[in-house]
């Protein structure tokens, strides 16, 4: 279910925002910190959306295929790269039946996508099958267990139109997940979500990393 074709069009208005920026930025710096990519090397972003991960991997000179389950999202995601002149394939495709013969991206991603994909298991399962041997695979989400997970649970429950398909998962559920050897999690989105937004800086985000649980999780496996 493409759930997302509906809010395509104003998906990317969240990055506009000072929150949204700031939220993009601190996500983006920790997968990036962890995963280690050069430059040529092939990368699968699952559930890619209107590409602002996929777009920065093809800034950095990865050869990027972006996968969706929604064409108005991947419409976006097109838009955009042509405008950037960067060459990246969108594909609309499921995460849980990948096209893809066995062992064949360099990196397999997921940038807050788990949360939405319904049989979460299956689509993990088909990350893993498609990396390669000794490639990586790395998976950020919102973190059900903290403040950020609370905020999304209560849109969820609310019956908001996107959270309401949303199941958050903890770092353990990503712990338990089977994607070869597990090298590395880390945490980031410290701040709050009813934080005022000139809160929304570096240097507090810092400061909060001391006390307060990441509202994003992200871990990374070695086939
Ligand atoms: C919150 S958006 C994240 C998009 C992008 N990764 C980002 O960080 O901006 C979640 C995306 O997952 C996609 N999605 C949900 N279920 C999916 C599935 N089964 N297969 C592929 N994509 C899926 C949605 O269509 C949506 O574009």
């Amino acid at each position: 279910m493409a759930i997302f074709n509906g809010i395509a069009a104003e998906y990317d208005d969240w990055y506009s925002q000072k929150k949204g920026a700031f939220v993009d930025r601190v996500e983006t710096d920790l997968a990036l910190s962890m995963l280690k990519l050069e430059s040529g090397m092939t990368v699968l972003d699952v559930g890619c959306g209107t590409g602002n991960f996929s777009m920065k991997l093809a800034g950095m000179g990865c050869i990027v295929t972006g996968i969706d389950v929604s064409e108005e999202m991947l419409n976006v995601a097109r838009e955009k790269a042509a405008e950037k002149s960067l060459s990246i394939s969108y594909l609309q495709m499921d995460a849980t039946e990948l096209i893809y013969q066995e062992e064949i991206f360099d990196a397999v991603v997921s940038i807050a996508a788990v949360e939405f994909i319904e049989d979460t298991a299956q689509a993990v399962k088909e990350m893993f099958r498609v990396a390669k041997v000794g490639g990586q695979i790395l998976i950020g989400t919102i973190n059900a267990d903290s403040d950020w997970g609370d905020y999304y649970q209560a849109k969820k429950l609310q019956g908001n139109s996107i959270y309401r398909y949303a199941a958050f998962k903890t770092i353990d559920d990503l712990k338990a997940w089977e994607l070869g050897k597990l090298a590395e999690t880390g945490a980031c989105l410290f701040i709050p979500p009813f934080a005022a937004e000139e809160e929304f800086t570096i240097e507090r985000e810092k400061e909060l990393s001391e006390t307060m649980r990441g509202g994003y999780i992200c871990a990374l496996w070695r086939k």
